[in-house]
């Protein structure tokens, strides 16, 4: 452990307990710790010498106490005893027992991740489920939350959102949508104690989470939380785009089709067009009268948000034009939409926009969180939204730079971040509502799950390695998976 105890959580006594397989006893005075400096959970697996600081008297927090640790078979958990209740109570009490539980922590912003076995194993509110976790995938958000302490409530924080498992027990109210044994998925809190897939065991909200599909995997199911709400709230609340009715689903377009189009080149010919418009007007398209947006453009097309993106949008019955590296052109082709290279210079990339796109670029998505410069210069060159033509929309990702409108259009912040949160009434509703559609568009195939990696041999220690594996950038464009335990 690297982190010394803070003065105030000094304790009396630390001592091993002998017929308790590897345990502690930590004495300690309650009354010489303010309540709010007590780190509530977290001691590592075999450490030695105990952390002393690792005690939580949350139940009387005026009297001294012993908390034991104990193992019995896999299981771990914890008592806490009080001897000096007397003269209420004549002798030693044993006042609160809990099973406690694997996850990986970081025990503050910036520290290692490690396994503990010493995690509250929580309770469902009425309103929520408690899953077993089986699979979890990474998000850039893990790492971003682990090194900033964004979004993160109280340390030490337990990583992970991107969550797939099975039900063990479910809240009073969440009996209609969930039993016992139901295999369900989606992004959990962030942050937030008790509710992250990298323990054995989490809550999610029963509004907020999705049966897993039917005709998909676990481990499939574990990549369509993040990337799915998060296409979801860009294209319908950012670029406006109908809820599609799954009842009654435009047709589906051959991908292969689609890319021989006459109104959808392919990149080849879209960039020699582009090439060749080079010494044109830049504000060509105002001379044409503006018809439906029929095409939403894709920043960051081979990203897991990016491929969602594509799916939900050509399901809205939109074409789509979507960046990508040279190694992606084929999986972002593939999803049916047209390549074009991010790596190219920004007035090239614009271009080749404007060629694709037959002029029509008014709905961008950026899926990638960088692609507020090449909106810019794409915009630059539509006519203001007058109510003659399109509406300039862009959707981003990028909920930290504070994107304001830009050229005419309109700009959204996607922030799926707090939600869950009590003060995200209104991202809490939208999710409530794009989940069940996702679902459906899976089950109809409409949307494939994103390709994956799955690091390790499995256990928490898998999530650690994952971790490191997503940060390196050693998966590529495909989600990175942990798997927690068997189901
Ligand atoms: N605000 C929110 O609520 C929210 C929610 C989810 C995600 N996000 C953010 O959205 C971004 C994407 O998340 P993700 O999970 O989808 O990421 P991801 O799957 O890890 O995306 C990685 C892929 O993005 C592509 N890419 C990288 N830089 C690009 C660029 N400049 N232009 C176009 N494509 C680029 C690369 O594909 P190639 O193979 O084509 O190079 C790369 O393989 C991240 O920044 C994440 O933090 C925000």
């Amino acid at each position: 452990m690297s982190s010394a105890p803070p003065a105030a959580l000094r304790p009396l006594e630390a001592r091993k307990l002998a017929p308790v397989r590897q345990e502690l006893i930590l004495n300690f005075k309650a009354s010489d710790v303010a309540p709010t400096q007590l780190p509530s959970k977290g001691l590592p697996v075999g450490s030695n010498p105990p952390p002393a600081c690792y005690v939580n008297n949350p139940v009387v927090p005026k009297h001294a106490g012993y908390v034991i640790r104990f193992a019995c078979g896999v299981q771990t958990g914890s008592l806490l005893i009080l001897p000096n209740l007397k003269p209420i109570f004549p002798r030693p009490l044993l006042i609160f027992f809990c099973f406690n539980m694997k996850g990986v922590i970081f025990e503050k912003a910036g520290a290692e991740p490690q396994v503990v076995d010493s995690l509250d194993k929580p309770k469902p509110s009425p309103d929520q489920i408690l899953v077993k976790s089986i699979y979890m995938a990474i998000n850039p958000v893990d790492s971003l939350m682990s090194s900033s302490g964004m979004l993160v409530t109280s340390w030490p924080f337990v990583v992970g959102c991107d969550a797939a498992g099975v039900v063990v027990d479910v809240g009073a109210n969440a009996g209609s949508k969930f039993k016992v044994g139901d295999e369900v998925c989606g992004c959990t809190r962030l942050g937030t104690p008790g509710h992250s897939p990298a323990q054995e065991f989490f809550l999610m909200d029963a509004a907020l989470t999705m049966p897993k599909p039917k005709n998909i995997s676990l481990q499939q199911a574990a990549t369509l939380g993040v990337g799915t709400w998060t296409a979801a709230l860009g294209l319908y609340n950012g670029l406006k785009v109908k809820l599609p009715d799954l009842d009654d689903l435009p047709e589906e377009k051959d991908k292969d089709e689609a890319a021989k189009d006459d109104e959808a080149p392919t990149v080849e010919d879209a960039t020699s067009k582009a090439g060749a418009n080079e010494s044109e007007d830049s504000h060509q398209t105002k001379a044409e009268p503006q018809k439906e947006d029929e095409w939403i453009v894709v920043l960051g097309g081979a990203s897991s948000v990016g491929k969602y993106a594509i799916q939900l949008a050509q399901v809205a019955g939109y074409k789509v034009a979507a960046s990508c590296s040279a190694s992606s052109a084929e999986l972002v082709k593939d999803l049916g939409a047209i390549p074009f290279d991010y790596k190219k210079p920004l007035d090239h990339q614009a271009k080749e926009v404007m060629s694709i796109t037959s002029n029509k670029p008014y709905k961008i998505f950026d899926a990638a969180a960088a692609g507020h410069p090449l909106a810019m210069e794409v915009f630059k060159q539509l006519p203001d939204s007058d109510g003659e033509g399109g509406e300039k929309l862009f959707a981003t990702t990028n909920d930290w730079s504070n994107i304001g409108d830009f050229q005419g259009g309109k700009a959204y912040a996607i922030a799926l971040g707090p939600i869950g949160r009590a003060e995200a009434k209104e991202l809490n509703d939208d999710i409530a509502k794009y989940a069940p559609l996702i679902v459906g568009l899976v089950e109809k195939e409409r949307v494939l799950p994103n390709p994956y990696d799955i690091v390790g041999v499995g256990g928490l220690e898998s999530v650690i390695e994952a971790l490191k594996y997503q940060q390196k950038g050693a998966g590529g464009s495909n989600k990175v998976l942990a798997k927690i335990q068997d189901p």
